[in-house]
């Protein structure tokens, strides 16, 4: 357990916050390129409400949704004049958050100069646009391999369901190997066959970037170890690495994943992920994706989920979820935690190791920010930043050197 006041420190998201400017040190994740042509989009991030929008230069521009005048939602804005013009009476803003143009004032007036709206640099890269929302000089937004070598197609998606519970949980959710045995243990991938076989030595570990946890479990074969290791990157980010794993059974070869847990607030929480696949295994399908620019968006889900029909809903006759598939499983067992949920009650085991090492490294990440420190995992040494590499995810092998991390920057 951690006292009520550590909870607090550790889920708060809004502006002023511990947790909330710890975040903002970070380039995080705010919408799919693909997606991002002539209409703005309405986002909540970090507990502001923001609008992003693509001017007719191409640059993507995160600015606070409510016009710097009377507050109208720039949501309705046009886009247009080299940035985005209120609805109301014509204020004209671009992606610097610079007023270029206010039709009601004289001509002469200097009054837009002296307008500064909140506006937040964005960069693209892999199929995401990224975000920084915090003070000072933004750090190097990392180029992992897998989001920008020619090797690899992608997929990037905005994943549904959004969790209506804060981010801690699912961040923790990914240092919890005994749960994979038992949550999942008959879940309808079959892969997950290896799963129920609780795991015979657990090994977590403090990375560059995070925290990862190392489970060996009896392999499919007598005499064979399937190892199964899992990165969590600050802030929030769940790193998969090359390797066909039981999580992704669709795809020929897996390249790897990455998939950044994004606070809307203090009780939601949404989920960006790009997914990988070598180029040399790709499927027809991966092909198709990577013709419309490397960029393959569940728009089948988004659309079914705008369409009002909450695709976790299905239930049965006493009202109860069904948990037939694994993210099924872990949104059930994540969300009915509660919106934030209360740690001062639980009572952690042996196995709960990983949780408690991800809450330190968050609180000193805290720390560090309070302190004016970069965090872990900021990155300002280009050479770091640039082509990062995660260690594989799942291996099945007889020997310790078949089992032996390929590499592993990160
Ligand atoms: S409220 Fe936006 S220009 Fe007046
Ligand atoms: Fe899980």
């Amino acid at each position: 357990m951690i006292p009520v006041a550590q909870n607090e420190m550790l889920t708060r998201v809004g502006p002023g916050t511990p947790a909330g400017e710890m975040f903002r040190r970070y380039w995080l994740p705010v919408g799919i390129s693909g997606e991002l042509r002539a209409a703005t989009q309405k986002v909540r991030m970090l507990g502001e409400d923001l609008v992003l929008f693509r001017d007719e230069f191409g640059r993507p521009g995160l600015l606070a949704r409510d016009c710097s005048h009377r507050s109208t939602s720039l949501e309705y804005g046009r886009i247009e004049g080299g940035g985005i013009r209120c609805p109301y009476h014509g204020w004209l803003y671009d992606i610097r958050g610079d007023c270029l143009d206010m039709p009601g004032e004289p001509k002469d007036s200097k009054f837009k100069d002296r307008v500064k709206h909140t506006a937040y640099p964005c960069r693209e890269i892999g199929g995401l646009v990224f975000a920084y929302m915090g003070l000072g000089e933004p750090p190097l937004l990392p180029t992992f391999e897998i989001l920008v070598s020619d090797s690899f197609t992608r997929r990037a998606s905005m994943d549904w369901p959004v969790h209506p519970c804060n981010w801690l949980q699912l961040v923790e959710n990914d240092q919890d190997p005994v749960h994979a045995s038992v949550l999942h243990n008959d879940s309808s991938f079959s892969q997950n066959s290896l799963f129920p076989t609780m795991a015979t030595r657990i090994d977590f570990e403090e990375t560059e970037a995070g925290v990862m946890y190392t489970a060996y479990r009896p392999g499919p074969e007598p005499g064979t170890t399937y190892v199964r290791r899992v990165n969590s990157l600050m802030p929030g980010i769940l790193a998969f690495g090359p390797g066909r794993s039981p999580d992704h059974h669709d795809d020929p070869e897996f390249g790897g994943s990455l998939r950044w847990r994004v606070p809307v607030d203090d009780t939601t929480t949404k989920m960006f992920s790009v997914y990988a696949t070598p180029r040399k295994y790709q499927s027809d399908r991966t092909a198709k994706a990577s013709d419309m620019g490397g960029i393959f968006v569940k728009r089948d889900i988004i659309n079914e989920s705008l369409a009002g029909k909450y695709w976790i809903a299905e239930r049965n006759a006493d009202g109860k979820f069904i948990l037939d598939e694994t993210w099924k499983q872990d949104y059930v067992a994540i969300v009915s935690q509660g919106a934030i949920t209360d740690r001062s009650r639980e009572k952690l085991g042996t196995s709960d190791r990983g949780i408690v090492q991800l809450r330190k490294m968050y609180m000193e990440a805290i720390k560090a920010v309070q302190e004016g420190r970069d965090p872990k995992g900021v990155m300002r040494d280009p050479a770091k930043a640039s082509m990062v590499r995660l260690p594989r995810t799942n291996q099945v092998g007889r020997t310790e050197d078949e089992l032996v991390v390929s590499y592993a920057q990160f």
